[in-house]
Parts: structure tokens; sequence; C-alpha cells
């Protein structure tokens, strides 16, 4: 890349820090979920499913990609390996509204692969840093990576190094870390988020030896307590599957990581949140069962979560299934329950 082109590339890339974030999940961090999520944090970062740069050149753009105002802040995860096609879609993405713009270099399933992208590009830095630099090209919205510390046989420290520094020169300020390496043969895309070991210490030396660079962990983090712990070592955490199952555990992190000064919501101010929102989506057609679905692990780990979850299952598919459902099941909830906001 020309030195002109790199520090136009550098400046544009200002780039917020945001300590905590919902990792992109297929199928689970659509907007209804996101939506639901924000009516339990307004501050954690936000991150859409990942779509394919196919899919939105050639698909239908306003299915994939619209989102509501609430959603924000929130970054729209591409997944492609041609840079002037990453390019137009971080276009595309930025006139939408998107905050940000996240290219996926962790993605380790067959079908991604077959597409020469996701994690098979840990292998390539220097095409991943043409798609980054001819993307920040492109847009003024920040352009991120989420990225696994290795593939296969490239699993040393160093060969993530010299990945992270190519794609830095590209102009990358924010990378989001899984701190697993992928196996691409052998393993399915659910083995490779368990079997092979967390190394956090990769991910603490990354930040040690880029200290300007903004360096997020993720990876098998379960609580708020761990989220500290790690918060001393990177810039940043972002939690999946825990975000999906327990979502209250939210409840509360824009206090303890934002400062800000926002009172912490209770299962049942959230669940009375949600009402409006799905009355407006029965209005447009869309099934309650969609939004429903997301919101099954509100009471995780908590007394009430049977009942809850029995009577959502039970109802949200059923023809004509309406704003009922929860009104119903609140009743049967115990008041100090639905009240109590104990994470
Ligand atoms: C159902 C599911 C779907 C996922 N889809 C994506 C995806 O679209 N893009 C991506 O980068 N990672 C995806 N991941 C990986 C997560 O973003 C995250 O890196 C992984 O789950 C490890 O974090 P965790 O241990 O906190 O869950 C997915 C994970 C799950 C469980």
């Amino acid at each position: 890349m020309n030195d002109t082109l790199q520090t136009t590339n550098n400046l544009k890339q200002n780039i917020q820090t945001y300590p905590l974030s919902v990792a992109p999940m297929m199928d689970w961090t659509d907007r209804h979920y996101r939506y639901f999520m924000r009516q339990i944090t307004k501050s954690t970062f936000l991150y859409t499913e990942m779509v394919t740069t196919g899919a939105i050149l050639y698909g239908d753009k306003n299915r994939l990609l619209d989102f509501s105002e609430t959603e924000k802040p929130i970054s729209l995860q591409l997944g492609g390996d041609n840079p002037q096609q990453l390019a137009e879609c971080a276009k595309i993405a930025e006139d939408w509204g998107y905050s940000e713009v996240n290219l996926n270099v962790g993605c380790p399933s067959d079908r991604v692969q077959q597409g020469n992208f996701g994690a098979c590009l840990m292998a390539k830095p220097e095409l991943v840093a043409l798609c980054v630099e001819k993307m920040i090209d492109k847009v003024n919205i920040p352009i991120t990576v989420k990225h696994r510390i290795g593939i296969d046989d490239r699993h040393s420290y160093e060969e993530l190094a010299h990945f992270v520094q190519t794609v830095a020169d590209a102009g990358c300020k924010r990378f989001i870390v899984h701190a697993r390496i992928a196996l691409l043969k052998g393993l399915s895309p659910r083995d490779n988020r368990t079997v092979p070991p967390l190394r956090y210490n990769d991910v603490y030396q990354l930040k040690k030896d880029f200290p300007k660079l903004i360096i997020e962990i993720n990876g098998g983090i379960k609580t708020l307590s761990e989220v500290e712990e790690h918060l001393k070592y990177t810039d940043g955490v972002m939690l999946g599957r825990v975000a999906y199952e327990n979502p209250y555990i939210f409840a509360g992190v824009d206090n303890l990581f934002f400062n800000t000064n926002t009172s912490k919501p209770s299962r049942r101010d959230i669940i009375e949140l949600m009402i409006p929102h799905i009355e407006k989506c029965l209005k447009n057609d869309i099934y309650i069962n969609k939004i429903i679905i997301h919101m099954l692990g509100l009471f995780n780990h908590q007394e009430g979560s049977k009942i809850w979850k029995r009577h959502l299952s039970e109802n949200m598919h059923k023809k004509n299934a309406g704003i009922e459902i929860l009104t119903d099941v609140i009743a049967k909830i115990p008041a100090y329950i639905l009240d109590d906001n104990i994470n």
C-alpha cells in the first residue's frame, strides 16, 4: 500500500472502544434478538449474523440489512474474500446506517470454506489486508476484523502476530480475537467452539505487542467477573453463547462497564418493553415465534424458568398466536421473580 493511502486510512479509522459486545451468531443475533437485547442493555455493542457479500449484492437487501435505530451501536458482519465486493458491501452498510463493518475471519464451516472465506483466510493475511484496505478506502465507518488465533498447522503466536501486523498495516484498528484455533478438517463449527483449547494468553500478548490497536477477546467467557478480569489485559470482551442462553446477565452492564447511570431493568420491565414491538411486528405479518424464540433464556438460572420456557414453547407456534402468550405467562410467574433484578 502506498504511504499516503495508509495514512489516510489510519486517520479514517477513528474507532471507539466498547468494553463489551455480543458476538455475531448465525440464526441467533437477528434483528428481533438485537431489539430484545437493547431492552436489557443500551450500550453493549451488537453485531448482526454473518451476511455474505453475494447475499447482499444479489439478494433481498431489505430483508438482510434492515434494522431499527434502537439497535445501534451495531456492526454488520460480512463474509467474503473479494476485495471489490467487500468494499461495495461496506458502502451499502454505511449508507444503510450501520455503525461499523466487521470481516469474518473465524467461521470454519464447510460452506464458508468452499467460498474461501471465514477462518481459512487466516492463511492469507495479505488478502485480508487488501480486503480491509479496499473497504476502508470506500467508507468512513470503521472496518474491524474478527478472527481466530490460528488454523490447522498455522497455530504459533508468531503467525498470529504476523496476521495482525499485516492487517493493521492496511488500516484496521480493532481486532476481535476468538482465543481458539479452528481445525478446518474433521471438526464441525460446533466442535470448533469447544474442542481446541482456549489460549487467552495469546490474546493478552497481542495487546502487549500492539498497544495502539484495540484488541478484544472472545471465547468461553461466561460471567461478568470473568469479563472484568479479561478487561485488565484487553480492551474489550465479546460474549457469544452466554449472551443468547442467559441474556439477563447483561442487565446492569451499562453502569458496570460503560459508566452510564441507567436503571437496571427487571425481567418484567423487559417483557413489557417488548410488547409494543411485538404488536408492531404482528401487524407487519411477522410470526410471533420469530421474536419470542430469542426470549426463551430470559429466566435462565431463575425460579420460573421452566414455566416461562414451557408456556412459550408450547404456544408460540400456534396459528394466530398473539401477545396473550406473554401476558398469560406473566400471570403464572410470581411477582417477586418478575420484579427482582438480580442477575
Ligand atoms: C449459533 C452460533 C452461530 C455463530 N455464528 C457466527 C457468525 O455468524 N459469525 C462469527 O464470526 N461467529 C459466529 N459464531 C461464533 C461466535 O461469534 C463466537 O466467536 C463463539 O461462539 C465463541 O464465543 P462464546 O464462547 O462466547 O460463545 C457463532 C456461534 C454460535 C454459537
